[in-house]
């Protein structure tokens, strides 16, 4: 599959969990109407939806029904965008630019982004944990945990304060390695497991896709790091080279910028090679790793 058909595939998963993101955050009423609106701006304002995307496609490996695999799409690109929001807040990264268009502490102020994140991300498990997400309680609960832990202290949000120190401190590679995998590949990989849950997938499936999200998360966030100072400006819809400035640990310093590109190329071919179980049935998971490395966004 070409990158141009893997793009359309892409954006017809973003349309689809745009529409249920749109119903599920409430309508701007009352005195709460400016956080429900910057809640709304976080969320509906473009990004490539590459984590439903996964939760799409590997939701279809096992037969489950698309409405069920889009209400798990959301729940994690809802945590995503709540990540987003905080990452660019002026005591973490301090951003001004997202997704092409002013981060949300700028278009609002700092603190409706503040609580905009923090209702996000309550959002995200009020539309998981729903009983349309699945018709089984245990298939629920499985989801609300494996989301909690991807998105919590040991995952999201713990592989944040590494990246945060690691301003500060030298860290090891190996720990740039542990950050990248918390920060970036913990909701990859739970967007990749939630297919497997949500289809009560066998252990050696869930292996296999473990496998895969794991090489294809540190691949992601080595190209995100790599478009930092590479990319093209307009394109990207981020300021770039802000990475250095701040001092970011990432593996582009340990290894530079061509080898650090080597290297994601390397694990997204390792990730597809996880993918062997599944045959031709995982062509769209395939052609996913071979976007992530020639992305230009
Ligand atoms: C940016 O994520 C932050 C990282 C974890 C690398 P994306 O590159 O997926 O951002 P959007 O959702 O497409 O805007
Ligand atoms: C962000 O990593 C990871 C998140 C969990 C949000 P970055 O800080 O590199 O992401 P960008 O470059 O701002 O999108
Ligand atoms: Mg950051
Ligand atoms: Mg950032
Ligand atoms: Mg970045």
């Amino acid at each position: 599959m070409s990158n141009v058909d893997i793009e359309v595939a892409l954006r017809r998963v973003g349309r689809e969990v745009d529409a249920l993101m749109e119903g599920a955050i409430p309508k701007s009423v009352g005195r709460e109407g400016r956080l429900l609106d910057a809640m709304r701006y976080a969320a509906l304002g473009g990004g490539k939806r590459l984590r439903p995307f996964l939760v799409v496609s590997s939701a279809e490996l096992f037969g489950v029904a698309r409405h069920r695999a889009l209400r798990v799409a959301a729940a994690v690109e809802i945590v995503h965008c709540y990540s987003l929001i905080h990452d660019d807040l002026p005591c973490m990264d301090d951003d001004d630019l997202r997704r092409g268009r002013p981060t949300t502490h700028v278009q609002f102020d700092e603190a409706t982004a503040v609580l905009a994140g923090d209702a996000l991300l309550t959002l995200a498990f009020e539309v998981i944990s729903h009983a349309d997400t699945h018709e089984l309680g245990e298939v629920r609960a499985e989801l609300v945990h494996r989301l909690a832990l991807a998105s919590g202290g040991l995952g999201m949000a713990g592989g944040q304060m590494i990246d945060l120190l690691g301003e500060r401190q030298r860290l090891e590679p190996a720990e740039i390695i542990r950050m990248e995998a918390m920060k970036t590949g913990a909701l990859i990989a739970f967007s990749c497991e939630a297919g497997a849950i949500l289809g009560r997938a066998a252990s050696g499936a869930r292996t296999a896709l473990h496998g895969y999200a794991h090489d294809l998360g540190l691949a992601y966030q080595i190209i995100d790091d790599w478009l930092d100072i590479a990319g093209d400006p307009a394109v990207v819809g981020k300021r770039l080279h802000k990475d250095a400035h701040a001092g970011k640990a990432t593996l582009i310093g340990v290894l530079g910028i061509d080898r650090a590109r080597e290297h994601a190329e390397m694990l997204a071919g390792q990730a597809i090679r996880h993918l062997q179980p599944f045959g031709e049935e995982a062509a769209l998971l395939r052609a996913v790793a071979d976007f992530v490395v020639k992305r230009t966004a």
